[in-house]
Order: C-alpha cells, then sequence, then structure tokens
C-alpha cells in the first residue's frame, strides 16, 4: 500500500480489537450503540496523547494554568452561556419508520453522491432544510420512503438527576464542553495567581453530547474527551494571537506526527459558527470516510465571561496594572479531541507493504506517542538462558521510577510472528537475545519500517531508544 492510500474502516476495527486498542462497549449483552471502550493499547495511546499536550500546551509554557473541574455543573452555567437555548442540531424524522437524522447531514450525503445536482450552500436555517430535503425528494437511509415530518431543534445536552427525586429542581446536564468551567473559574485564577494578560486556562476532561447521528466508529460518540485551552487577551490583538495559536496548533501535529498531507484549514464561513464565535477554523483530516473536523481554532470574543458576569452578578473584569483600566477579556479557544486525535494518527500512520512475500501491515507512530517505545524476545521459548537474559535486557532498557519507558516483552510464536505482532501495534524497535547475546553481550535490533537489523551491545540498548525519543521531539 503507497503512504497516500487510505486504510479502509473495516480493516483499522478490526485491527483495534484484535490488537486490545478499542473493543465495542457492552458487547456481551449485545453493544450500546456507538460506545467504544479502550483497551489496553489504547489507554497507553490515549495517555500518551494527553501527557504530550499538556507537556506541550501547559507545562513548558509560564502563561497557562491547569484545571480539573467537576462535570456535574450548575445549570445556569448553561444557560448563561447559550447551551441550553441553541446547543442543537436540526433533526428530521421519517414519518414511516420513524428514524431520525440531522437534517444538514441528509443534505451534505446527497450533494456528495449526486455532484451533478446544483444547490446552495446547506443552510442552518429550519425553514430552508425544511424545502431542502422535500424538494430535492431525499428518500429515509433506513427504509427508502420519502415522508418526513417538519425539522426542529434537538438540545444535544445529555440529563441526568441528582439526588433521590427526578425533578425539573433537580436535573443537571453532563457538560457538553470542558470549555465553561474555565470561564467560571477565572476569577479564581486571577485572585490566586495573579497572572498579566494574556494567559491561558488549560483542562482535559470528558464531554457528553446526545449526538442525533454518532458513527463511523470513534470519530463520534456521545462520550468522548476534550484537551481544551481558554487563552485570555486584550481585545485589539485578536488576530495577532489567532494566527499565533493556529501556527501552535500546526507545531502539534507535527510533534505528534500527524501526516501533513492529510491536514486541511477551513475558514468557518458566518451563519456556520456556534452561537459564540466571531472566528473559527476548523481543522480537518482526511479519514478514510472523507474529510472531517479534527480540531476547532476559535475567537469566542468575550462572549462567555459576560454572559456569567451578566447572569451571576459576579465581576468578571480584569484590572490592568499599566493603563489602570478595567475591562472583560476576550478569549481564543483551541479546542482539541482526544479520540479524533486516535483516529487520526491511526489511520495516518497505518501502511502496508511486502515482506518475504507476504503483505505485512505496520502503523508508523513515532517514538512519543507509540504505546511501547520498543519489544524484548528470547529467540527461543524453551531455552532458559535466553528466556532470562532477555527479562534482564527488558528491565535494563524500560529503567525504573521518573525515566521508564513501556517495553514489551514476548515468547511466544515464532519470531515472525511476534515481528507482525509489533508491527501491527506500531513498536518503533525490536530487540532480539539469541544465542550470540550469552557469548559477547551483543543483541539484534530490528527498526519496525524498512525491517532491517544490526547488531549492538546489550549496554547500550536503552541509549539507544533515548536517542531515538530525541529524535522524535
Ligand atoms: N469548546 C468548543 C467546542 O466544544 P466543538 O467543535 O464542538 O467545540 C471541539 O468540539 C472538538 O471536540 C472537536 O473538534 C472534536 O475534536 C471534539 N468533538 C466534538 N464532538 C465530538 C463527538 N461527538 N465525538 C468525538 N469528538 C468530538
Amino acid at each position: 500500500m503507497e503512504k497516500e492510500q487510505q486504510v479502509s474502516m473495516e480493516k483499522l476495527i478490526s485491527l483495534c480489537k484484535r490488537r486490545g486498542f478499542v473493543f465495542s462497549g457492552s458487547e456481551i449483552y449485545g453493544g450500546l450503540a456507538n460506545a467504544w471502550d479502550f483497551g489496553p493499547l489504547g489507554v497507553a495511546l490515549k495517555n500518551n496523547i494527553k501527557q504530550l499536550w499538556w507537556r506541550f500546551f501547559v507545562e513548558s509554557r509560564d502563561d497557562m494554568y491547569g484545571l480539573d473541574a467537576a462535570l456535574l455543573i450548575n445549570r445556569k452555567v448553561w444557560q448563561a452561556s447559550g447551551h441550553e437555548a441553541t446547543f442543537s442540531d436540526p433533526l428530521v424524522e421519517c414519518k414511516k419508520c420513524h428514524s431520525r437524522f440531522r437534517a444538514d447531514e441528509l443534505l451534505e450525503k446527497y450533494f456528495k453522491e449526486n455532484p451533478q445536482v446544483v444547490h446552495e450552500s446547506i443552510s442552518a436555517d429550519l425553514l430552508k432544510l425544511d424545502r431542502d430535503v422535500k424538494s430535492f425528494n431525499i428518500s429515509c437511509p433506513s427504509c427508502g420512503v420519502t415522508d418526513w415530518g417538519v425539522p426542529k431543534q434537538f438540545n444535544l445536552m445529555l440529563k441526568t438527576f441528582l439526588g433521590p427525586v427526578e425533578d425539573d429542581a433537580n436535573m443537571v446536564y453532563f457538560r457538553p464542553e470542558t470549555a465553561q468551567a474555565m470561564f467560571v473559574d477565572f476569577k479564581h485564577i486571577l485572585n490566586t495567581f495573579s497572572p498579566k494578560l494574556p494567559f491561558g486556562i488549560a483542562q482535559i476532561g470528558k464531554a457528553f453530547r446526545n449526538e442525533i447521528t454518532p458513527g463511523n466508529f470513534i470519530f463520534r460518540t456521545r462520550e468522548f474527551e476534550q484537551m481544551e485551552i481558554e487563552y485570555f487577551i486584550k481585545k485589539d490583538n485578536w488576530q495577532e494571537q489567532f494566527e499565533g495559536w493556529l501556527s501552535e496548533m500546526k507545531k502539534w501535529m507535527a510533534f505528534i506526527g500527524l501526516p501533513e498531507d492529510r491536514i486541511h484549514y477551513l475558514e468557518v464561513p458566518d451563519g456556520e459558527r456556534a452561537h459564540y464565535s466571531q472566528r473559527t477554523v476548523d481543522i480537518e483530516f482526511d479519514f478514510p470516510f472523507g474529510k472531517k473536523e479534527l480540531y476547532g481554532l476559535a475567537y469566542r470574543g468575550n462572549f462567555d465571561l459576560q454572559s456569567h458576569q451578566d447572569a451571576s452578578g459576579q465581576s468578571m473584569e480584569y484590572f490592568d496594572e499599566e493603563t489602570k483600566e478595567k475591562f472583560i477579556p476576550h478569549v481564543i479557544e483551541p479546542s482539541l479531541g482526544v479520540e479524533r486525535t486516535v483516529l487520526a494518527l491511526l489511520t495516518g500512520a497505518y501502511r502496508e507493504d511486502e515482506q518475504n512475500g507476504e503483505v505485512r501491515a505496520y502503523l508508523d507512530l513515532n517514538m512519543q506517542v507509540a504505546p511501547y517505545k520498543a519489544a524484548v524476545f528470547p529467540l527461543l521459548a524453551n531455552k532458559p538462558d535466553l528466556v532470562t537474559k532477555a527479562q534482564e535486557v527488558r528491565k535494563a532498557i524500560q529503567g525504573a521510577g521518573m525515566t521508564f519507558l513501556p517495553v514489551a516483552f514476548d515468547k511466544g510464536g515464532n519470531i515472525g510472528k511476534r515481528y507482525r505482532k509489533q508491527d501491527e501495534i506500531g513498536t518503533p524497535y525490536c530487540f532480539t537475545v539469541d544465542f550470540q547475546t550469552l557469548e559477547d553481550d551483543t543483541i539484534t535490533v530490528r527498526e519496525r519500517n524498512s525491517a532491517t537489523q544490526e547488531r549492538i551491545k546489550v549496554s547500550e540498548a536503552r541509549k539507544f531508544i533515548e536517542e531515538k525519543m530525541r529524535g522524535d521531539l
């Protein structure tokens, strides 16, 4: 397979399940629609992404403040932020089979499948959506009948109740974005750290949305994780700050190894942006199912802080000691999804080539994100000397404490099978302990992509991996 070619979703989902990246949720009970569980390698990949993001955007900067806010938040927050009134998608129902769809997505799919059809851009306006779905005679993807109800706005926030009484007074929403807590806690950060503008608050955590049409594996789910920053600025230089953050996001994507030629930037036009945004750039990625949003960058003005000030009666103002002015800061928001990063990395890294007359699949993940940095094998599983030596080598490469590196150990099956397994999970280097190792303390190391081998001293194996890791920084 050429580098540019896309892996099919079937192949990728099968690899994810077979190798322990992602399992379908609640499977022994017939599953739960679009719920996915991350297995050992999926957790490792996700953790690497989140730790790298935290280091890249938070720890390595002096202008960033971390937060881990409660997931259940006072309902008044969502009323003030506008989510209760406007965080919705246009839902249309088939009158025959009662399947529900997003009206804009039905049109998007229809126009994609019928490129000859002349049409205007898809509107967010319900009346226009109604007219288009009906005038283009779109049939129901579930039952094939063309008989639609009138589209209506469907709020995406998931509800639950706090305490034993299930009434309106006890109803709360699961947060649909991590962002709001960073606005609500803005004053705490000002009061405890006295930061000077510009500065940011950063958070990683779960978000929930009752998506009408979840799907495409882990791309659109009802429960997912976000890595978000609210970067507070003075209004005057928002354009410059926006461009600066776009460039930081580009550096991040290069850092984790996303292929540049699959990344696109979409300036979201007026009328299609979220209710709070004055400018949004969607960072899109060529997934196997098409070009879709990977991340978003938005200029939210001072919409959120102003709304919370108005609704709570608490001042959200910042005092500028230089100019002696008080004002509500504006904000730039880089917003990144963890699962979409996983999916982009996996699809971007999937390769196939031919090794010894057989098709081989491997993940070209860089050292920073790969679940295991290396693997160690004894050449034969039934030779105790080789197994003991291989365990010692593994420990030496792993190290301990803060410098620990995850290193796999495998003595099952033949060596070819072990290589194929490590290739498929993206392990960059495999070390094999053989009979020569017992004589001269050297070891073979095989590089994943080229499958070429060299011999190095056992005492240099850890340094070898450390240097390769530095090379990927
Ligand atoms: N605070 C701004 C915000 O939440 P968004 O564009 O709705 O903006 C930001 O979401 C990012 O969160 C997206 O670019 C995507 O990476 C991720 N995301 C959003 N909805 C998702 C879903 N249903 N499943 C998985 N990831 C999602």
